[in-house]
């Protein structure tokens, strides 16, 4: 009460001390509301006028205000979101989801624009937490010169050339994993990211840093916890362990790369590339750049790898021609007397089982789409994408238009015993920021394929069906799966 009464006095006595200031206080208030509505017009104006002529937006609705459609998209399958859109407005429509608006794209032309043509107008766009997160001199992140420099690094360690040294070290680590599962229920989610993770691993840092490696697990496992989560960075939180944790991963590769520096190491693996690059790049760019990588290698790889055990499970014909097209490839090496594990030579004999991993890759999509940001007022089509807008070119939606893949819902590998039209495949997405790793990705998954096939049967746990954004899209619960050695 007493308390109260002082409050109310020390009120009063500041209200009657501001009098004066009362006319300097009106004339803030209305510059604020001046500046305000100035830039309200300027925005309106920007959206409508800074081309020559006046242009009209895409068709679509924007929603509420703030909150736009975010929930009609979140409240169920994104994929359902995107086709009724389509079907509705055409193929490229707008709309406002996270607190932005977006034009999202759908047409092959149209993704080819942004992605590959006008690349330059569209810049890679991440929150702000998830870039701190990687590293924000991660190569995802980044357009121009430095953007170049990285990608010839990263495109010296995956490309053919490089990785079909790696074919052996991948055997080991596949089989090293299959022999894990035999006769156990698994999440067949979680082991294959077990297994990208290796590969990725042995591609970055070869075999030499295996002293380093579970710690650098460990803290990637925390990492990975934190990355979905409210970016509320306070002691306790799931962020805050993560930021931790990525803290500690900058450490771990800081030690790395100063015992490779003692020992005047010169390494053919990513970070012995980065060591050694002519662009010289500082040790925190390469820190980020070693994440970054991680990070794209391994969610991708296992979710693809796990699509393809539950179609292959779903359809018996296909996995018995798979199956033997990898006992050819065992016999014909037994025949041979030659090398007994498996060669690169190999792999470009698998082109039954590369289908299925093309179609796999199609029917799943496990990006349903990528983010860009408009960095000037675009003109496509006669329509208007202004500036500071997001764009998302939909994979999902062209892998499966009815115009680009005949009876598109099917798994049916044979489609692609002729070519796709242009640009309308992209797995790997399309242009300057198309996927480095994807060579890499398809050599681990020839490679667990063919010792699966053939050295092992499995059987799903029960009638599980359905798919899970993770955010990659994912069978339900990982696919619970029980892989036995055959007799
Ligand atoms: C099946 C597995 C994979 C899929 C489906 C996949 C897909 C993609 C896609 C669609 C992009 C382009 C994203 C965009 O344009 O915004 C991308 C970029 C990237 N991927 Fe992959 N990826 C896979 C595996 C890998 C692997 C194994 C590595 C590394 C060894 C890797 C490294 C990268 C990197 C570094 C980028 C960024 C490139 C840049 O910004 O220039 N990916 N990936």
């Amino acid at each position: 009460m007493k308390n109260s009464t002082a409050g109310t006095t020390i009120s009063t006595s500041t209200t009657i001390a501001m009098l004066p200031l009362l006319p300097s206080l009106l004339l803030c208030l209305l510059s604020l509301l001046y500046f305000l509505l100035a830039r309200a017009k300027k925005q309106r104006s920007s959206a409508t006028t800074a081309t020559p002529r006046k242009l009209p937006l895409p068709p679509g609705s924007m929603g509420w205000p703030y909150i736009g459609e975010t929930f009609q998209l979140y409240s169920s399958n994104p994929n359902t979101f995107f086709a009724l859109k389509h079907k509705k407005y055409g193929p490229v429509f707008k709309t406002h989801i996270l607190g932005c608006p977006c034009v999202m794209v759908s047409s092959p032309e149209a993704a080819r624009f942004v992605l590959v043509t006008q690349a330059h107008l569209f810049k890679p766009t991440y929150p702000a937490s998830k870039e701190r997160m990687l590293g924000t001199k991660a190569i995802f992140f980044q357009q121009g010169d430095y953007h170049a420099r990285l990608r010839r690094i990263v495109l010296r360690a995956f490309l053919p050339d490089a990785i079909r040294r790696r074919v052996a070290g991948i055997e080991a680590v596949a089989l090293q994993a299959l022999h894990s599962w035999d006769g156990r229920m698994i999440n067949t989610f979680q082991e294959m990211k077990t297994y990208a993770f290796n590969v990725a691993l042995l591609s970055i840092f070869g075999k030499d840093e295996i002293s380093y490696i579970e710690e650098l697990k460990q803290c990637y496992y925390t990492l990975e916890k934190g990355y979905n989560s409210m970016p509320i960075n306070l002691p306790g939180t799931l962020f805050h362990k993560a930021m931790k944790a990525r803290k500690q991963l900058g450490h771990i590769v800081a030690k790395i790369l100063s015992s490779r520096r003692q020992k005047k190491a010169v390494a053919d693996d990513l970070l012995g590339f980065f060591m050694e690059s002519k662009e010289a790049l500082t040790d925190d760019q390469i820190v980020d750049n070693i994440v970054g990588v991680i990070f794209a290698a391994r969610d991708t790889t296992a979710s693809v790898l796990t699509w393809i055990v539950k179609y292959l499970g779903e359809n018996p014909s296909i996995l018995q021609a798979v199956t033997e097209e990898q006992e050819e490839i065992t016999r014909s090496k037994e025949k041979g007397g030659g090398e007994v594990s498996l060669t690169w030579a190999d792999t470009k004999r698998m082109s039954m089982t590369s289908r299925v991993i093309q179609e796999t890759m199609r029917v799943a999509s496990i990006l349903s789409f990528t983010f860009r940001e408009v960095v000037e007022d675009v003109e496509y089509e006669g329509y208007l994408i202004p500036k500071g807008w997001k764009v998302l070119p939909l994979f999902r939606n062209i892998h499966h238009s009815p115009d680009n893949f005949t009876d598109p819902e099917k798994f049916d590998p044979s489609r692609f015993e002729v070519a796709p039209k242009p640009n309308t495949f992209m797995p790997f997405g399309n242009g300057t920021h198309s996927c480095p790793g994807n060579e890499l990705a398809k050599l681990e998954m020839l490679v667990l394929l063919h010792h699966l096939t053939t050295k092992y049967r499995w059987s799903m746990s029960g009638s599980e069906s359905g798919i899970q954004f993770g955010p990659f899209a994912l069978p339900l619960n990982g696919l619970p799966m029980r892989f036995c050695r055959k007799t």
